[in-house]
């Protein structure tokens, strides 16, 4: 039974969806970031049981119009400043309807060679673009926690001082690992999934720009090795997903030198930073890591998902994940032809390189590394703008474009009760939610509730950070 249509019915779907996308982005500026509905609005409209019957896709394509997108985030909006979250592309988009309509499984290589030596040449283009080596080894992943997973795995293979792939994590020692407490949530989760256990995460302090202390990591060794633990691996940040605070990795590169421990970087958000002028000295001692964590669907537009592993020695990323049964093992003597199954987790993958292949090949790095810098442009006048504000305090420096402020209402003798600031912004979020002109969230620093705006977004621009303060201080005065 042949579900396709004939090609005029095709052609006709797929200019139906392509105007239901111009016309999303040709008003993208009036639309609300948050559509306002609640859970059970937005469930009604999917209470179904499963259609027996088709629908007519015109029919089809207009409930998508209305119930999806009427009800999706605009992460596309120039006013989305939430998490770290990319807008994506144009390019982005028509990648997206190729990679459907190839079907690529980026498995092996003879399941999709044109996918695989792109995704290959795609992960030189990355190192290349944040300054490590090009020869490394690599492989793009679903995200930055799978890509940060990815690396840690590898550690936990590479400098387990027994056979831990086999005997598990009871064979030895307890295994430690290192991290500034400004370190992602992938860090617990991935200790708990490899079977080291959260606890073996030590979290180590961080001063008042938010980069870890190595000092006091370095004593933190010392107490664990004298204890029985056997620590592995530093795990160093480059931008920090609450202030993009960047480790200063060069020290924490000597310490794991000094200490035979593995490096890696998380450079989910930061990475593609590293690559320009006006943040890329931050970044030095990045060249020097074991292993990075990238994320093109954060900081280089891609839409999601796509995120990368990079290890430096590809062999041991091979030795961790390269495991073939007799039915995967068809074409294992053609040496010249690279099996991604070899180097990750999963079997089946999506050809998620088109899009980043497309972005590079399109806009250009130059490009890309000026959408960059003007973000970070943009966050720094945010800044600036709440520095000269009375009624707005900035709570962090701004090394790269996340901006951690506060809302200090209108009644000055409140302003040191860190009680009533912490339930005023918490109020004023809601109500911006609500709002939809933008879309920001709420972090912690310390024991204070902040707000946090982050740009990873090329479509924002001098107008919309203007825009920002006078909007949240007019919902500020009816939250009180
Ligand atoms: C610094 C950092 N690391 C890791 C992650 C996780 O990435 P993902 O959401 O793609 O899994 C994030 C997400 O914001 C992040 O900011």
């Amino acid at each position: 039974m042949n579900l396709d249509f004939n090609p005029e019915q095709l052609r006709q779907a797929l200019y139906r969806t392509a105007d239901l996308v111009v016309d999303l982005y040709r008003d993208l500026d009036e639309r609300p970031v948050f559509a306002g509905h609640t859970p059970a609005e937005v469930s009604a409209l999917f209470d179904e049981p499963v259609p027996e019957a088709g629908l007519d896709f015109a029919e089809l394509l207009d409930t998508v119009a209305r119930d999806v997108v009427g009800n999706a985030t605009l992460h596309i909006s120039p006013r989305f400043l939430a998490y770290v979250s990319s807008t994506g592309t144009h390019a982005g988009i028509a990648a997206e309807m190729l990679v459907a309509a190839l079907n690529q499984n980026c498995s092996k290589w003879h399941a999709a060679p044109s996918a695989i030596e792109m995704e290959l040449r795609v992960i030189r283009w990355l190192a290349e673009f944040i300054g490590y080596p090009e020869d490394t080894g690599g492989v793009l992943v679903s995200g930055g926690s799978m890509a940060n997973l990815t690396c840690l795995a590898v550690a936990r293979k590479a400098r387990a001082p027994f056979d831990i792939a086999n005997a598990g994590a009871g064979g030895g020692p307890r295994l430690t690992v290192y991290a500034s407490t400004e370190t992602h949530a992938f860090l617990e989760k991935s200790m708990d999934l490899m079977g080291l256990g959260k606890d073996q995460a030590r979290k180590i302090r961080v001063g008042d720009d938010f980069r870890v202390d190595v000092e006091a990591m370095r004593e933190q060794i010392a107490a664990d090795r004298s204890a029985g633990y056997f620590p592995i691996c530093i795990v160093g940040n480059g931008g920090t997903v609450n202030t993009g605070a960047v480790d200063p990795l060069d020290a924490l590169a000597d310490l794991a030198a000094e200490q035979d421990l593995w490096f890696h970087v998380d450079a989910a958000y930061g990475g593609p930073a590293a690559g320009t002028e006006l943040a890329g000295h931050l970044f030095k001692g990045l060249e020097r890591a074991d292993s990075v964590a990238l994320d093109p669907h954060k900081w280089l537009f891609a839409p999601f998902e796509v995120g990368c592993a990079l290890v430096r020695d590809r062999n041991l990323l091979r030795d961790t994940y390269s495991l073939l049964p007799a039915y995967l093992r068809t074409d294992v003597d053609k040496t010249e032809r690279t099996n991604m199954i070899e180097y990750n987790w999963q079997l089946t993958r999506a050809f998620n390189a088109l899009k980043v292949w497309m972005n590079f090949k399109l806009y250009g790095a130059d490009m890309l590394r000026a959408a960059i810098e003007d973000n970070i442009r943009l966050m720094r006048r945010l800044g600036e703008l709440i520095e000269a504000a009375d009624d707005f305090e900035l709570l962090a420096p701004i090394p790269l474009s996340a901006v951690c402020f506060r809302y200090l209402g209108t009644q000055p003798e409140r302003r040191t009760d860190e009680r009533y600031l912490a339930a005023l912004n918490e109020r004023l979020l809601e109500a911006s939610e609500a709002d939809g002109r933008y879309f920001i969230t709420a972090t912690h620093l310390g024991d204070r509730t902040v707000m946090r705006a982050c740009c990873v977004n090329h479509r924002t621009d001098v107008k919309d950070i203007e825009g920002l303060l006078p909007v949240l201080r007019e919902l500020g005065g009816v939250v009180k």
